[in-house]
């Protein structure tokens, strides 16, 4: 396809499917160097579409069409008009049975979507448009029909034949092959087919749900692979279990099954009873994964099941409301994480991932709101906006109506829409009726790019006890508070912003909230109050306030903005020191921090020394030494903001001044602090054997956030401290961790832990990610070359997407060798796209959004951007994903 034929879809423009499909037949041949379908498609039209009709059209893409017929009477030239992407009939009966049969050729299928092989297996990724690579069909999501499918393969390459649903028969055919037949019992639209045939080794288990019915599960993996598959199995039970408590929410199927593969684009997929994932969020050991890993399984396990109901049960009408699924599907699994692992620690992950992606994406070219006006390719807009920002959005909701309104609303959601596709408008509906809240003005939150900044001022007036907060919003960064009439632009009407908000006494005690005007009794008792900012700017009176209170705000980050009030730096370590909330403990610790890098950047980059305030580490003392009340918060608390979050506050990035600043505070830390931190690195060390629980992972990740500021003193006594960690971890995250603390430093322990992990682990692939990604992340001037040393090494694969990720990706995410002031980086990455694209466009196209902040940089960086983008964007045959990603950075 070419920049011609891709087309620009927009939202305004749905309409209603002119056909109908209640069910589909499909016979898959696995024959040697082809894949024949044949299919049987149930049509009729839609009752519900426009009045005149319409001629029928389906989709394909890299389809050899072999037959066509209707009703058994197979098609002549003149009833049908075919190009590569189209299959258009034009007087169609009312109702009719369409056959094809179709030639594919999954070996070669390099983009992962669609039908593909990966070592030597079968297996498929639907959505969001992938079943159009399968056979001739109406690739939308608000057409739901019954599947039926048949696998006929070689017995003895591919034993193991999967399907949706439940198992209807299987059986040997003769000269070696076999066939199995699968019925799913719920209509699905077709982004959620799927089908394996592989070698396969699979663990069993079984989950009997609240109302007694079993369900069998199951995890397919790689032979050879089982021991590395209980804690997905042990993460499904649990997620299985808490949507039955927390939503009452029960499994539907009697099969689950979970396939592992190791080409994949994403994360996992969350196909009707056949979850196929990457198998990055599957496979666990001890040894080879770490305790981020353990959880990201349970995220990504639990994520894939939720969708089940939401997703699933009730889907999407059409792209635009991919959040209305994703958006949901994440605010689930993150209430899931927050209830198996620590809350606050688990919130402040997530925020912090929030701003390293969501809050560049929407003050970049790819700026697009949770429910996007248009798209060039909807692959695209799997984005941090629609998943992290979306699930920002229901967390808003819940945090507007309440955790029970919240519950009901849900209840109501399942009770109209089961068995639908339906819009995001039906889900707020569905939580304005059940809370009789209106949140008619809260619906711009799905309309509107952008991060809102919030501003916010205090006044305490000791005569009258009172203490007015005033709070005001805009879109625009370089607005004020102070010209708040220019922020009430016809453009920006206001959001509906909640501000939880506490008050915080002398001696850290949490202050009444009694707000001016409601009587006494509302505010007496509560420690955190949820205001309602609705307009441009609100004021707020909180009364019968003894003394001057230090204001909290936006606690538990109440609200996806961008805030801004001016706390002096006592009233940071204040708030770092007492806050109630845990998450503005931590946020109050980040804030202190990034106003001494910043100012410290500023004095870098005209060359003048950086400024460490004693005051700091005193802050940084006082975590060291409360610690052990809880590790996993005092390891969060000790880790500074990255440098692409610090970046977004300056106005022109200089990228190696503000890696110098950071790693300059990591190391004054180390030098005041040297013995504390090595304290509380002995201190935390665990005699007993590996445990992935949060305990267990919360004292390794403060002790290798230790290990890390020592690493920054460069001194022999730090390397062999990590090179003895190195050695002697009987887990990958202690391992892992002291490579990557080495990896920091030029220093003969570096050279030989990498030759010894490679050495140990080169036959797993998933640690294999690991050395590789190390590497790229690595400070060390000499990176790049590395990275391109890499690219020819046996270790890596450009034909999958995990090596991509950890070499290129990670590569791309290097602040400080990415944006290398000699455009080095750029030129690189941007060729390394152009080779991608012409194996998996989906994929290159997200090692694109690398370039997003290009603008951001000096004159002499933005030259050389400018250039490889340009470059980039003139290649002959350059796909429709990368072309849209490389176009809207170039505007
Ligand atoms: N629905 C999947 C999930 O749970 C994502 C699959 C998207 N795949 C794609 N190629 N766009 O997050
Ligand atoms: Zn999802």
């Amino acid at each position: 396809m070419n920049s011609e034929t891709a087309q620009r879809i927009h939202r305004q423009d749905y309409t209603p499917p002119p056909f109908l499909v209640d069910s589909v037949e499909l016979d898959v041949h696995f024959n040697a160097g082809e894949v024949l379908v044949s299919s049987q498609l149930q049509l009729r039209r839609n009752p519900a579409a426009a009045a005149q009709p319409a001629p029928l059209q389906l989709d394909g893409q890299g389809l050899e069409t072999i037959s066509l017929a209707i009703d058994g009477t197979p098609l002549g030239a003149d009833d049908y008009r075919c190009t590569s992407s189209t299959l258009t009939i034009d007087n169609p009966p009312d109702a009719l049975t369409l056959t094809t049969q179709v030639r594919i050729d999954p070996d070669n299928n390099s983009s992962l979507s669609g039908l593909y092989r990966s070592k030597d297996g079968y297996f498929t990724q639907c959505e969001a448009q992938g079943f159009r690579r399968i056979t001739w069909f109406p690739d939308r999501p608000d057409i739901m029909s019954r599947y039926q499918v048949t696998l006929h393969a070689d017995k003895a390459s591919l034993p193991v034949l999967l399907a949706n649903g439940n198992p209807a028969g299987s059986g040997d055919q003769g000269n070696g092959r076999h066939w199995a037949k699968w019925e799913d019992p719920f209509a699905k639209p077709c982004y959620l087919f799927a089908l394996v045939a592989a070698r396969l080794d699979v663990l069993r288990d079984e989950f009997t749900t609240s109302s007694g019915r079993s369900v069998q599960l199951a995890v397919f993996v790689e032979p050879g692979k089982l021991d590395q598959c209980a804690h997905a199995v042990d993460a499904l039970q649990r997620a299985m279990r808490w949507d039955e408590e927390v939503f009452g929410l029960e499994c539907d199927l009697d099969h689950y099954m979970i396939v592992a593969v190791g080409d994949f684009n994403m994360g996992a997929m969350e196909n009707k009873g056949l979850n196929v994932f990457n198998t990055k969020y599957v496979l666990a050991r001890a040894d080879t994964a770490t305790d981020a890993d353990y959880q990201n399984i349970d995220r990504v396990v639990a994520h894939e099941y939720f969708h089940n109901w939401t997703g699933n049960r009730v889907t999407c009408r059409d792209w635009f409301q991919l959040s209305l699924k994703e958006g949901l599907t994440v605010y689930r699994d993150q209430e899931f994480g927050a209830d198996m692992h620590s809350r606050a620690v688990t919130r402040i992950r997530e925020v912090r991932a929030l701003r390293a992606m969501q809050f560049p994406e929407d003050a970049g070219p790819m700026a697009h709101p949770v429910r996007p006006d248009s798209y060039i390719e909807i692959n695209n807009f799997y984005t941090s906006t629609v998943y992290d920002k979306g699930a920002e959005v229901v967390r808003m909701i819940e945090t507007l109506i309440g955790k029970e309104a919240f519950r009901r609303g849900m209840d109501l959601y399942f009770e109209r829409h089961d068995g639908q596709a339906v819009t995001c408008d039906d889900f707020v509906a569905a939580m304005a009726d059940a809370s009789g809240v209106d949140l008619t003005q809260f619906k711009r939150w799905y309309d509107q790019a952008g991060t809102p900044h919030l501003w916010a001022s205090g006044h305490y007036d000791e005569q009258a006890r009172t203490y007015t907060l005033t709070l005001s919003q805009s879109l625009l960064a370089s607005a004020t508070a102070a010209n708040a009439e220019a922020l009430q632009s016809p453009l920006h009407t206001p959001f509906h912003i909640p501000v939880a908000v506490g008050l915080n006494g002398a001696h850290g005690e949490d202050m009444p909230l009694m707000i001016a005007g409601e009587g006494s009794a509302a505010g007496s008792g509560r420690t955190t109050r949820v205001l309602s900012l609705t307009e441009f700017e609100q004021q707020f009176v909180f009364e019968e306030l003894p003394a001057a209170p230090v204001v909290s705000l936006l606690r538990d980050f109440s609200a996806p903005v961008i805030l801004d009030f001016s706390w002096s730096d006592e009233e940071l370590a204040h708030l770092l020191a007492h806050d109630s909330d845990p998450f503005n403990r931590w946020e109050a610790g980040q804030r202190l921090a990034s106003r001494l890098i910043l100012a410290a950047a500023e004095d870098l980059s005209v060359g003048r020394p950086a400024y460490w305030p004693q005051s700091f580490v005193e802050a940084a003392a006082r975590l060291l030494e409360h610690a052990s009340d809880d590790p996993a918060f005092a390891a969060e608390a000790l880790t500074l903001p990255g440098e692409a979050t610090l970046a977004e506050e300056m106005t022109v990035v200089d990228p190696s001044a503000l890696h110098d600043a950071r790693n300059g505070l990591r190391r004054f830390v180390a030098e005041q602090l040297g013995n504390a931190l090595l304290h509380c690195y002995t201190t935390h060390a665990d005699d007993a054997p590996y445990q992935a629980t949060p305990a267990a992972a919360g004292r390794r990740a403060l002790r290798n956030v230790c290990l890390s500021y020592l690493g920054e003193l460069h001194s022999d006594e730090a390397r062999a401290l990590a090179m003895r960690q190195f050695e002697s971890a009987d887990n990958m995250t202690d391992q892992f961790a002291a490579l990557a603390t080495l990896a920091q430093d030029d220093c003969q322990e570096r050279v030989l832990a990498l030759a010894s992990f490679y050495e140990r682990w080169h036959d797993e692939a998933l640690v294999v990610d690991k050395w590789l990604s190390v590497q790229a992340a690595s400070r060390l001037p000499d990176t790049l070359a590395v990275v391109r040393g890499l690219l020819e090494h046996p270790a890596f694969d450009l034909r999958n997407p995990n090596k991509v990720y950890a070499l290129l990706n990670t590569f791309g995410n290097n602040h400080v060798r990415f944006h290398a002031a000699d455009g080095s980086g750029y030129h690189f990455l941007a060729t390394q796209i152009g080779e991608l694209d012409r194996l998996n466009p989906q994929v290159a196209a997200r090692l694109a959004r690398r370039f997003d902040r290009w603008r951001k940089f000096d004159e002499p960086r933005q030259q050389q951007a400018s250039f490889a983008l340009e470059k980039l964007h003139s290649l002959a045959g350059l796909s429709p994903d990368v072309r849209e990603i490389v176009g809207r950075a170039l505007e």
